[in-house]
């Protein structure tokens, strides 16, 4: 018997901080619920990877679920604190991440770069002669849908590049002097670009609808680096069918990993398969928040990062 304490793992962290984990604790894997699901006191997760509250009824144990993630959309957090267990996340340590992939697709998709890509690779540039013309991505209107740590980071890249930025939220942002819209559709009249970047609540679920598309409009580029959730997705191919959007940069889904078959055949319409937060650096620092807080809270300690 040994007298580490015992944790359900049920995403891997990186290698160098699950070296760490396995080191001071006693690791159990999903496939290992049955057997442990009396003994465990920590849950180590991701934001869509549970446990959902079935699972968190049979760990009577539980002191902890430390996520790997910054959204928490798939851990029902309000009742894990029901029953006194605390969650946290990973906020911070991946602002730059993420606003720097928001940007990127917004340039790529203006810039149409995965085109020009293939245009060079087919050899069609010595065939065909010079690549069509694309639009700028600086010096324009830059619409961000949600106004946190991301939300300011992407703004700051985004007046960086000459372009003036807006944004939504419920209620104006009090640190930031951007201009702030009470309604989505009239910063998304008043934007080229449109950047999402809020949690998937009950309240945000498909919030980016037709009506918000097409204000954006023929020319307007929509971005979404926060969660498919957030976007009526049927709606976005119809939107970008019709050319009533003009473009898309995609990073999230609604069902990941399947993304609509009408997206993959449009030129307009730039795709990643959720790599937001997807560096070396970034996922480490997350793993080493998420082992942290449970050192934290086995010590005794007060959580660096707890979901509130
Ligand atoms: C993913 C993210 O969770 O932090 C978030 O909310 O969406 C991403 O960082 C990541 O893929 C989880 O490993």
């Amino acid at each position: 018997m040994s007298d580490k304490i015992d944790i359900l793992q049920l995403v891997p962290l990186r290698p160098e901080v699950q070296k760490e984990l396995e080191a001071r604790y006693n690791v159990h894997g999903k496939a290992d619920f049955e057997k442990v699901a009396g003994i465990v006191r920590g849950c180590v997760t991701n934001g869509h990877s549970g446990p959902p509250p079935e699972m968190i009824d049979r760990m009577p144990k539980l002191e902890i679920i430390g996520s790997a993630s910054v959204g928490y959309d798939g851990i029902p957090v309000e009742y894990a604190r029901s029953k006194g267990i605390p969650v946290t996340n990973t906020p911070d340590v991946l602002n730059d991440d993420v606003a720097d992939l928001a940007i990127a697709l917004m340039t790529m998709t203006a810039r149409r770069l995965i085109v020009a890509d293939r245009y060079v690779r087919s050899g069609d540039w010595p065939r065909k002669g010079e690549f069509p013309l694309a639009y700028r991505a600086s010096g324009k209107r830059v619409g961000i849908l949600g106004m946190g740590r991301i939300g300011k980071e992407i703004g700051k890249r985004a007046e960086a590049a000459n372009n003036t930025v807006a944004y939504h939220s419920r209620r104006p942002v009090a640190d930031v002097s951007w201009k702030h819209y009470p309604s989505l559709v009239e910063l998304a009249k008043s934007s080229d670009f449109l950047i999402v970047i809020i949690p998937a609540t009950p309240q945000t679920n498909k919030i980016v609808n037709k009506d918000v598309m097409e204000a954006l409009g023929p020319d307007g580029i929509l971005v979404n680096v926060a969660r498919g959730a957030v976007v009526d997705e049927d709606a976005l191919v119809e939107a970008l069918k019709s050319g009533k959007l003009g473009g898309a940069g995609l990073d999230v889904f609604e069902k990941e990993p399947q993304v609509p078959d009408a997206l993959l055949g449009m030129d307009n319409v730039v795709l990643a398969p959720h790599v937001g937060s997807g560096t070396y650096e970034t996922r480490r620092a997350m793993s080493q928040l998420v082992l942290d807080n449970l050192d934290l809270k086995f010590a005794g300690k007060p959580l660096l990062t707890e979901v509130k």
